[in-house]
């Protein structure tokens, strides 16, 4: 029997994400997966002590799930959505305790309410939405937001320079929108957004 080597497997993962995106460049978005430091910056937009669960959209190999329970999110308080079939038995056969939705995003609230999972306190997204349009961007967003508690926050990330969210879906959904940080070190350089609609935030200053 062969022992694959312990750095092999993320190789190993890379290798698959990337036959991934030569089948379908659009739709996974990236050559290769996000590194390290952008997946904890992600995760450090999470509030760990508010309640509900965190929802990743487009889990890809698993790097950013990875980040979020490094940060202490228990595996029962995640749920993962990740449209790609293979990607998605991969996230799940790396991560057995974490819930994995094979899915669309832009169907959010039924995978959710089929899975029985809520409230959510946290969507993080790593779609692709610079290669979507932005008719589908709108809705995918709008679920995300429909599917947030009070003071539930959007954090996705991007390696353009402007948010990754249109100025016309910001106004259309009433979001407030905030660059949270500059990931250089990440390959390429990344910027993680934070979204919270202009009411949550209201809720925030009378809390
Ligand atoms: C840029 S990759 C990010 C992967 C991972 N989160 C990371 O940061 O390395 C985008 C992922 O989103 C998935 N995806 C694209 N559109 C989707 C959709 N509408 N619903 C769910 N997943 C989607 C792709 O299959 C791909 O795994």
């Amino acid at each position: 029997m062969s022992v694959e080597p312990r750095h092999m497997a993320p190789l190993r993962r890379n290798l698959s994400f990337l036959r991934r995106w030569l089948q379908n460049p659009r739709a996974v978005g990236a050559l290769v997966p996000s590194g390290r430091s952008l997946a904890s910056a992600m995760a450090a937009e999470i509030d760990l002590d508010a309640a509900g669960v965190v929802v990743e959209l487009g889990g890809g190999t698993g790097n950013v799930t990875a980040a979020l329970l490094d940060a202490g999110i228990a595996a029962r308080d995640i749920a993962v959505v990740e449209r790609d079939p293979t990607l998605a038995k991969m996230i799940a056969a790396r991560f057995p305790e974490v819930r994995v939705l094979q899915g669309d995003a832009a169907d959010l609230r039924r995978l959710l309410r089929k899975a029985g999972i809520g409230p959510v306190k946290a969507v993080v997204s790593g779609l692709p939405l610079l290669s979507i349009p932005d008719r589908i961007c709108l809705r995918i967003i709008a679920e995300a937001i429909e599917a947030l508690n009070r003071n539930g926050v959007f954090v996705q990330f991007t390696y353009g320079p402007a948010s990754p969210i249109s100025r016309r879906i910001l106004a259309r959904l009433g979001l407030e929108a905030l660059r949270a940080s500059w990931v250089v070190d990440n390959f390429p350089p990344a910027s993680v957004w934070r979204y919270r609609t202009a009411a949550k935030q209201e809720d925030r200053r009378s809390a």
